[in-house]
């Protein structure tokens, strides 16, 4: 394995155990040992993966990657900082923010639901490239009477305000309720394969039609965790990481009229 060598009080910090100059404070204090040996210098470099580096007798267990899951409530931007608005960010812990995590692709601020943050570049770029086709289920609630010819709309694509045509798109329609006046409301679930700018939202303007709550349930083989309440996050199990790893992309939906062209 090679050698990962950084500095004793950048893995401390990491590792939440207090600014640098506390850091240094504590080191001289002698209260941190690498290999049961007293650190003399907190600008010491050491390799995590071999060293065995003790705070006030407390192993110290480094991990350089971070995976939450969030369960984003509305009124929260999904950005890492922002001037005006609360951001995905400023929900975690100080110590989850000090690996630095981003969350992977964006909900609208209005949107609730599924999101992953992670400091992981590589598993975040694999799971938004438009060549993956990773399926994001939403459910929601829709004003209208979604009906079948929506339905079949978008499992063979529908055109947007500017002309893009989506991919096929699964629409499941829960039930359609009278919601008092004159208004129908649509309770549905529906899996895209992309991430377009507002993307469910304006599929069902384009059948003339409009979300009135969204949350998304569903990333590729990671399911929101019913039990987090809005606002709260925990850490991917082993079991999550290592089936987004596996995933290579979702099985695609497949375009209505498939057979057809077959023939
Ligand atoms: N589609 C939307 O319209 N909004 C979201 O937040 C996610 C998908």
């Amino acid at each position: 394995m090679a050698k990962q060598l950084m500095r004793l009080d950048k893995l401390l910090g990491n590792m939440g155990f207090g600014t640098r100059s506390e850091i240094k404070k504590a080191v001289k204090q002698g209260k941190v040992t690498i290999d049961g040996t007293v650190a003399k210098d907190s600008g010491l470099q050491v390799d995590p993966a071999r060293h065995k580096v003790e705070f006030e007798g407390t192993p110290v267990v480094y991990k350089s990657e971070i995976y939450l899951l969030l369960n984003k409530p509305q009124g929260v931007i999904s950005a890492t900082e922002d001037t005006r608005d609360q951001t995905v960010i400023d929900l975690l812990k100080e110590e989850d923010k000090l690996l630095q995590p981003f969350p992977v692709g964006r909900l609208d601020k209005d949107t609730e639901g599924l999101l992953l943050l992670t400091n992981d570049g590589q598993l975040a770029h694999e799971l938004l490239s438009p060549r993956k086709h990773v399926n994001k289920t939403y459910e929601a609630l829709v004003r209208g009477a979604v009906n079948e010819e929506d339905r079949t709309q978008f499992a063979s694509g529908v055109e947007l305000d500017d002309g893009y045509m989506t991919m096929p798109a699964e629409l499941v329609i829960h039930n359609v309720k009278e919601a008092g006046g004159d208004e129908v409301h649509s309770f549905i679930s529906l899996t895209i394969q992309e991430g377009k700018f507002h993307q469910v939202k304006r599929m069902f303007e384009a059948v003339g039609k409009k979300v009135l709550k969204l949350r998304r349930v569903a990333m590729g083989p990671l399911l929101l965790d019913e039990s987090l309440a809005l606002g709260e996050y925990r850490e991917l199990t082993v079991d999550e990481l290592a089936a987004l790893r596996a995933h290579r992309g979702s099985k695609q939906i497949p375009a209505k009229g498939g057979q057809l062209n077959e023939l």
